[in-house]
This record gives structure tokens, C-alpha cells and sequence, in this order.
């Protein structure tokens, strides 16, 4: 992967507007849907396979990709994309659209109604934990068509409706959201960390799609949500949904939130449970 060039200076300071940057993400992200939404999930071939065999990739995944591809080249030609399927193409204005054409892909090769297209457009190195900021998001659930928005200073939205805070409840009462990653020794380590949680919170949840997890903490459809090995493009646009709407999201120790972990919730909770997890050692594989 290649570092997308400089930041254009003030006379094209208009094309970071983060609420201009988000109509371009949400028409992406609906169109890709339709896209998606137009064949029969549940009766899907696996085309390929990834970090392993449970990693899978459909010709729908492909196909959403090349339409966000082909629709952010014909409306922000400078700006690099970086994607779940065909990798990082850099572009002149320091900005890079970071795009996962199918969310959730094994609930949709299943017919389970949770996974998404997701949408973000980011300044920064997206392949640098911390160095990257997402200027705005849109995370489009296509069974359901619900649509999730942010924009950078200008607030999270579902629907259109303002999402706001709320107060979390004590680790006890949390409904925690969580995720396992493709690998055998990955899944060992979470599967240590989860059962370590499960007796001291309200209940865990495993729905399958990583930006509906974080959404959904948006949104106080689960208290929290902590994950490792995620990868950018999971979480570039839901990150900002959670953050606009008042949920802190801390990676390691405290730090950006990477693959190596990603922990969200509002505070006081987001404290308990991010020391729970580093006590058992949830950002390690051993
Ligand atoms: C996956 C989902 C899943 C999470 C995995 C992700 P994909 O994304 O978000 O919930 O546990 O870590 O890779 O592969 O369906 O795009």
C-alpha cells in the first residue's frame, strides 16, 4: 500500500466539507445496496476464500465494490479508495474513501438480514492506527434499508433522525456486542476472553456484521462493543456514527482504536470494560 498524497491548500477547502463528503458517501452506499439487495442472498455461491475457509468472498462483494468504485471516480476523480475486495488505489487530495461492499458477508451468503454496505471517507494514512480521521460515514443495512449517517462536527443520524446520548448502565447490566475473527488460534484467545466476560455482564451478543455492532451502540441497541482484528474498512464509517453520537471508541491501553482491538461504549462503562479486556488479554492471540 502506497501514502495517498498532500492535502490540496484553501482553495479546495470546499471538498472537505464533511456534510458536502456525506451526500456522496449515502448515494454510494443506497446505490451499492440496490445493487446488492437486487440478488437473493441466502442462495449465494462462495467465490473465494481468504485468511481461511470461513473467510469468504461472493461475486456480489466484487460486483458492490466495482459500483463504489465506479460512482466515487465519476464524482471525487483526486481521492484515492481503499476496499474490503480490491485493495488501495491512492489518489492527489489526501483523502481516501474506505469502502466494505458487503458487511457481514457469511450472514449474507446465509440469508441472516444483517449486513451492510459501508462508507467512509477518511484524511490521513488509513493504513496507520491513529493517523487517520473519518470526515464522514454512511453505513447502509440493505435488508433493512436503515441507514446510519455521520458527518465530522455535524452530528450521527438514522434515518435522518439525530442520535444523542444516553446514560450507560454498570458492566453488570451491559449488553456487550462482540466478534470472532477467521483464524483457529484467533478464535482460541476469544473464545478465553468471552467467557471470562460472559459471567460478569448482562449478556453477549454475536451478530455478525461489525459495523452494525458499532451502530448499534450508536443507537443503545447494545450498551457496548469490543472486537480484535478488525480491519479499517469494518468500522471507518460506524466509528463515526458512535463517536458524533457521544460513544468513546479506544483501541490498546487507551489508544486509536486498530486490529489489534477496538473497544466501544459510553463512559463510565467504556472504562470497566475496556479494563476487564486488558486484563484478559483480549488484544493478544495467546
Ligand atoms: C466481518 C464482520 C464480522 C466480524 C469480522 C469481520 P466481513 O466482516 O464484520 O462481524 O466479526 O471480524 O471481518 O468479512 O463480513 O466484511
Amino acid at each position: 500500500m502506497s501514502t495517498p498524497g498532500p492535502a490540496r491548500g484553501p482553495a479546495h477547502a470546499p471538498a472537505h466539507d464533511p456534510a458536502a463528503l456525506l451526500v456522496v458517501a449515502e448515494q454510494a452506499a443506497r446505490a451499492a445496496g440496490d445493487l446488492v439487495r437486487a440478488t437473493t442472498a441466502g442462495r449465494v455461491g462462495v467465490e473465494a476464500t481468504k485468511t481461511s475457509p470461513s473467510d469468504v468472498v461472493t461475486a456480489t462483494d466484487r460486483a458492490a465494490e466495482a459500483l463504489l468504485r465506479e460512482m466515487l471516480a465519476a464524482q471525487r476523480p483526486d481521492d484515492g479508495v481503499l476496499g474490503e475486495e480490491a485493495g488501495w488505489e491512492p489518489g492527489r487530495s489526501g483523502l481516501t474513501w474506505v469502502v466494505d461492499p458487503i458487511d457481514g458477508t457469511v450472514n449474507y451468503t446465509y440469508g441472516i438480514p444483517a449486513y451492510t454496505i459501508s462508507v467512509a471517507v477518511v484524511t490521513g494514512r488509513p493504513d496507520a492506527p491513529g493517523e487517520w480521521q473519518t470526515l464522514a460515514g454512511c453505513v447502509h443495512d440493505v435488508p433493512s434499508s436503515e441507514t446510519w449517517t455521520a458527518g465530522l462536527g455535524v452530528g450521527a443520524r438514522l434515518d435522518g433522525r439525530p442520535l444523542t446520548t444516553r446514560p450507560a448502565p454498570p458492566l453488570e447490566g451491559a449488553l456487550v456486542a462482540t466478534g470472532f475473527g477467521y483464524r483457529v488460534e484467533r478464535r482460541r484467545a476469544q473464545a478465553r476472553v468471552v467467557a471470562g466476560l460472559l459471567p460478569r455482564v448482562r449478556d453477549i451478543r454475536r451478530v455478525g456484521s461489525s459495523s452494525l455492532d458499532l451502530c448499534g451502540v450508536a443507537g443503545g441497541r447494545y450498551d457496548a462493543y469490543y472486537e480484535r482484528g478488525l480491519h479499517v474498512w469494518d468500522f471507518a464509517a460506524a466509528i463515526l456514527v458512535a463517536t458524533e453520537s457521544g460513544v468513546t471508541v479506544v483501541g490498546p491501553g487507551g489508544g486509536p482504536p486498530s486490529g489489534e482491538l477496538l473497544v466501544a461504549a459510553r463512559r463510565p462503562l467504556l472504562d470497566a470494560l475496556a479494563a476487564e479486556l486488558a486484563a484478559a488479554g483480549a488484544d493478544r492471540d495467546d
